[in-house]
C-alpha cells in the first residue's frame, strides 16, 4: 500500500467479539494488521504499548465508553494525531457531535456497509500516511505558516499557489522528486520569518519607510533561524534563506548573484512575486497577468534568473489553471 514498505495497523476496539470478526473480516482487502481490544482500558494500554496508525472504536462498552477513551487518546500530546473513528449501534445526532467534540475524526453507524468501513478506513489511512511524512517539529513549522497567512489575510491561498506553480516548473526542468518536494514545501513555508515581523508593518497601506523596510527585509534570516533545527529543513534553508536575492546582485540578505542564488530558490522568486503582483496587497491594487507579465520580462537577468522566466511564462497557462482550481 506504501511505497516506503509502511504496514499501517488498525486497532479494532470493541466489546462484541462477532462485531470485531465482521470488522476483521471487511479490512481484508486493505493492507493493514488488524489488533484487538474489547474495552476502553485495554484500547488504551494496547495504545501506549504500540501506537497503532488507526483506531476503529465502539461507542457503546462497559467500565469506559468510546468518548472517554477517545478523549483519553487526545489528552496525550504524541496520538493528537492519531486518526480515530467512532462506530455506534446508534444513529442518534447528538452521539455524532459529542464523538467530534470528544477528538474523534470520523464517525460511522452500525450497521455499517462493507465499502463504507474501507473507504472510511483507507482514506484515514492516507491522512496518517501523510502526518507520518513530517517530523513534529515541521508539523509545528506548518502550523505557524498558517499563523503566518492568518496575520495577514491577503496572503490567504497566496503560499499554495506558490508551492503549486514552483513545483510545477521544477518537475519541467526535470528536478528529482526530492527538490520537487522542497520546492513545495519551501513555496509553503518560504515566508515563515514574517512572524517575527510587526503587523503594523506587514498591513501597512502605503509604502514602508527606511526602517520598516529594514525590519521587513530580516525575514528571510529570521525564517532560516526558525527552521534551522528542523532534520528535513536542510534542504528548505536555502530557498527561505535567499528568495529575495537579486540576479544581479542587489537583493538581500546575502547579495548573492547568478547561479550563487541557490535554484530553488530562483525557482520560489520568480513564483511568489507573480503571485503577489496579480492579487491585491494592503498597499496596493493586483496588476493584470499581462502587466504581470511584462514586470517579469523587464526585469529577467536582473531581478530574476531570464531562464527561468522564459520558463514561467511559457508555463503561464498550466500556472494559472493550477491557481484556478
Ligand atoms: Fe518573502
Amino acid at each position: 500500500m506504501d511505497p516506503h514498505g509502511w504496514r499501517p495497523v488498525v486497532l479494532v476496539v470493541d466489546d462484541n467479539k462477532s462485531i470485531r470478526t465482521v470488522i476483521e473480516a471487511c479490512l481484508e482487502g486493505i493492507d493493514c494488521e488488524v489488533r484487538f481490544a474489547s474495552d476502553g482500558p485495554g484500547a488504551l494500554a494496547a495504545i501506549e504499548a504500540s501506537a497503532p496508525d488507526l483506531v476503529l472504536l465502539d461507542v457503546q462498552m462497559p467500565v469506559m465508553d468510546g468518548f472517554e477513551v477517545c478523549r483519553r487518546i487526545r489528552a496525550i500530546a504524541r496520538f493528537r494525531l492519531l486518526p480515530v473513528v467512532m462506530i455506534t449501534g446508534r444513529s442518534r445526532g447528538e452521539d455524532r457531535v459529542k464523538a467530534l467534540e470528544c477528538g474523534a475524526d470520523d464517525f460511522m453507524t452500525k450497521p455499517f456497509e462493507r465499502a463504507e468501513l474501507v473507504a472510511r478506513v483507507r482514506s484515514s489511512l492516507r491522512l496518517k500516511s501523510l502526518y507520518n511524512t513530517l517530523d513534529s517539529a515541521e508539523q509545528v513549522i506548518f502550523a505557524l505558516a498558517a499563523a503566518v497567512e492568518a496575520k495577514d489575510a491577503a496572503t490567504e491561498r497566496h503560499t499554495r499557489r506558490v508551492a503549486e506553480s514552483a513545483r510545477h516548473l521544477g518537475a519541467r526542468l526535470g528536478l528529482p522528486e526530492p527538490a520537487l518536494d522542497a520546492l513545495y514545501r519551501g513555496g509553503i513555508i518560504h515566508d515563515i520569518g514574517k512572524i517575527g515581523v510587526s503587523e503594523s508593518i506587514l498591513l501597512k497601506c502605503g509604502p514602508l519607510d527606511s526602517d520598516e523596510q529594514h525590519l521587513m527585509r530580516e525575514h528571510p534570516e529570521i525564517g532560516a533561524n526558525i527552521i534551522a533545527p528542523l532534520h528535513t529543513g536542510s534542504n528548505l534553508q536555502p530557498i527561505i534563506r535567499h528568495h529575495h536575492e537579486w540576479f544581479d546582485g542587489r537583493g538581500y540578505p546575502d547579495g548573492l548573484s547568478g547561479v550563487e542564488i541557490p535554484l530553488l530558490a530562483r525557482i520560489i522568486s520568480i513564483c511568489d512575486a507573480f503571485d503577489a503582483m496579480i492579487n491585491d496587497r494592503p498597499y496596493r491594487a493586483g496588476v493584470s497577468v499581462d502587466q504581470a507579465v511584462a514586470i517579469l520580462r523587464a526585469g529577467a537577468g536582473t531581478q530574476w534568473d531570464p531562464q527561468l522566466v522564459a520558463l514561467f511564462i511559457a508555463e503561464l497557462g498550466a500556472i494559472e489553471q493550477m491557481g484556478a482550481a
